[in-house]
């Protein structure tokens, strides 16, 4: 693992994102009592099984390759929250996703031959007081039997608390997705099903998406 550089990065991101700005008008526990729990998805079978050397949370640049991954450029934040509405500091937020062909970080991926050796697949942040992370990837693509999403890990304290997959709102591929299908509450497929729109000011065309994360855990005393 890269040491300083990750956290460096992590700032500068941060400072970045006008998508981070807008989160942070959020007043946790204002809306409590609408808060929806987001719902557990399958983890499926692309989990990276060997983990990249570089982890950090932009996924478009491994290490300090030059040349960035294909797609579409998004920066994905939003908080962590219990389910009172209040950050959860220290949890590490795992995503992983299939590159612009359709290929995951996985031995058994499938479009392995088209695999984009410049997107780095999966990346981690372990959210500040504030409970906010961010990540820089690409807007998610389909593949063949699944809509476009992304895979989300949280872990407390080394131990799994959600692995559930966020979705692209408007997109036609959702309704014939049977995993996304099988959220059968309006809200609850809302909880996990979030915009992807131009990122304000941007002169390269990219996007923000925000989603952000209800754990059904007990809010620390
Ligand atoms: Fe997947």
């Amino acid at each position: 693992m890269n040491s300083s550089r990750p956290t460096h990065l992590s700032r500068r991101l941060f400072l970045g994102s006008s998508a981070v700005a807008a989160a942070a008008l959020y007043v946790p526990g204002a809306f409590a009592e609408e808060l929806v729990k987001t719902p557990a998805q399958t983890e499926g079978p692309f989990y990276p099984d060997k983990l990249p050397l570089d982890t950090d949370n932009d996924l478009l640049v491994i290490n300090d390759e030059l040349t960035p991954a294909v797609g579409e450029i998004t920066y994905l934040s939003g908080k962590i929250l219990d389910r009172d509405g209040k950050p959860i500091r220290n949890a590490a937020v795992e995503i992983w996703q299939c590159d612009n062909g359709g290929a995951y970080l996985h031995s058994r991926t499938g479009n392995a031959e088209k695999a984009d050796k410049n997107f780095q697949g999966f990346g981690r942040f372990i959210t500040g007081s504030s409970g906010e992370y961010l990540f820089r990837t690409i807007k998610p693509v389909p593949y063949p039997g699944r809509a476009p999403h992304v895979h989300f890990k949280i872990k407390l304290k080394g131990k799994d608390v959600l692995t559930t997959q966020c979705y692209i709102k408007g997109h036609p591929g959702n309704e014939r997705d049977g995993i996304w299908r099988n959220l059968r509450d309006e809200k609850i497929r809302d909880a996990v099903t979030v915009d992807f729109a131009p990122l304000r000011g941007s002169k390269i065309g990219e996007l923000a998406a925000t989603f952000d994360l209800v754990l059904g855990v007990t809010p620390e005393a």
